[in-house]
């Protein structure tokens, strides 16, 4: 059977949706999402919405933003929309999760520009450079331990190993720890799906749970590589000196689980979501596949563009504003709709539908412009890149056989698991 769920054309959809509403809205098929968010953008392009019910002390509630125009205005204005009051996600975070989660992608300036400063040795075109061959080696040897078997879940034996590999490598994380990292970021981003956190209750004991736990593993390795340092990033971020900066322990504990998780799920997402976009529209493989070298650039913009793995980041108002027509106050809350901006009719001509040659495709999957801009974007770029071409040439025929299991997420578009089958050892 086909997957379904990646148009608008079936959606019945009319009512004033529930953005709060993580068992029901977030799990709808994507078609009726879609269309929920048109109407907001058409009727209602900020709107207010109660907070869901999280494990966390619930707030006085947030703006949404679904226009591309107000969230990138939102992203260049960080003087106003901060990052640095309680949290980016829609609960403020508690004052015992600033140890694990408090990195920088909940600073302002200057906090944020010291440590970005710092942790972008890291992300180096020289060190990217070096990435690359170690990203093409580790997408091979996943299609090689597959191809014979003719089929597997795309997410767990596909998707999911290629960003663990290269960011448990970047930072000198030992193989024999990866499904301890792989465990806890599911927990991290997934704790909404009771898969994950079986206990609503215990969500916060989960969390804390999780991110001590990668903590304890990045100080023992931060620890170590003072003393015998090697070529990683983890090295590099405890030993160079520059402008006399570097991290403290805790901060590269905090920043390790902040790459764990912003470039684990997100790229595991993306990959997983172009394997059912691709199933979907057989037209477009055909045109990918035609020209791979030509049209893999635009494709890998337009999966991050249909898929916006990263839902939503929240700012929090510094001071009152005024943004698409509404007024805000200082200290609300407003959530930048990543998803429902790159659907913007504004900006993106048929905005439903996947097109492996989209261009220009401004969108805004890896955020809008400003500080917070993903770090890793270049990185996640590379890793679909190789991963499509590797999978595209070796197993051309690579096909969804159900639809995607979804997280159950207002924050993360995940995908949990993904049946594929293909022509055993490969069809040229
Ligand atoms: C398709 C894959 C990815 C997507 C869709 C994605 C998306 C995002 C988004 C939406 C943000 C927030 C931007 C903002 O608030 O303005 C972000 C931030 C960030 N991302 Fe990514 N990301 C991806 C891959 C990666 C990878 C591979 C890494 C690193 C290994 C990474 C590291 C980061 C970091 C460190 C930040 C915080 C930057 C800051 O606060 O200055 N991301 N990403």
């Amino acid at each position: 059977m086909a997957p379904t769920g990646t148009s608008t054309e079936d959606s019945t959809w009319t009512g004033r949706p529930d953005l709060s509403d993580i068992p029901n809205f977030w799990t709808a098929p994507i078609a009726e999402r879609a269309a929920a968010f048109a109407a907001l953008r058409e009727r209602e392009p900020v709107p207010f919405y109660e907070e869901p019910e999280s494990g966390f002390t619930r707030g006085p509630g947030f703006w949404a933003l679904t226009r591309l125009d107000d969230l990138t205005e939102a992203s260049r204005t960080p003087s106003v929309f901060t990052s640095g009051k309680g949290a980016t996600n829609v609960a403020d975070m508690p004052p015992e999760f600033l140890e694990f989660y408090g990195s920088m992608i909940n600073m302002d300036d200057p906090r944020h520009a010291r440590l970005r400063r710092i942790v972008s040795r890291g992300f180096t075109p020289k060190r990217l450079a070096g990435l690359t061959e170690e990203v093409q080696r580790t997408a091979r040897t996943i299609v090689d331990d597959v191809i014979d078997a003719g089929g597997c879940d795309a997410v767990t034996a596909i998707s999911a190993r290629l960003p663990l590999k290269i960011v448990c490598d970047m930072m000198g994380v030992p193989a024999s720890r990866y499904e301890f990292v792989f465990d806890r970021s599911n927990i991290i981003l997934g704790a909404s799906d009771p898969e994950y956190v079986p206990d609503a209750d215990n969500i916060v004991a989960a969390l804390l749970q999780a991110g001590h736990e990668l903590a304890e593993l990045m100080r023992d390795l931060g620890r170590h590589r003072i003393e015998n340092p090697t070529d990683d990033v983890t090295s590099a971020l405890v030993n160079a000196e520059v402008d006399g900066e570097r991290l403290t322990p805790d901060e590269l504990a905090s920043f390790f689980i902040l790459l764990v998780v912003a470039g684990n799920e997100t790229t595991r997402n993306a990959i997983s979501w172009g394997l059912h976009l691709l199933t979907e529209h057989p037209e477009q493989r055909a045109v990918w596949l035609a020209d791979l070298d030509g049209v893999t650039p635009t494709a890998v913009e337009e999966i991050v563009r249909w898929a916006s793995p990263v839902i939503y980041m929240r700012r929090t108002l510094a001071t009152d504003a005024v943004l698409g027509g509404q007024q805000m106050r200082e200290g609300d809350k407003v959530a930048l709709y990543y998803w429902a901006a790159n659907r913007d009719p504004a900006h993106f001509r048929d905005p439903d539908a996947f097109d492996v040659r989209r261009s220009p495709n401004p969108h805004v999957g890896f955020g809008g412009a400003g500080p917070h801009f993903c770090l890793g974007a270049h990185l996640a770029r590379r890793e679909m890149t190789v991963m499509f071409r590797e999978l595209l040439t070796r197993v051309p025929d690579i096909a969804a056989t159900a639809p995607p299991r979804r997280l159950q997420s207002m924050f993360i578009n995940g995908v949990k698991s993904l049946p594929v089958t293909f022509t055993p050892g490969g069809s040229r």
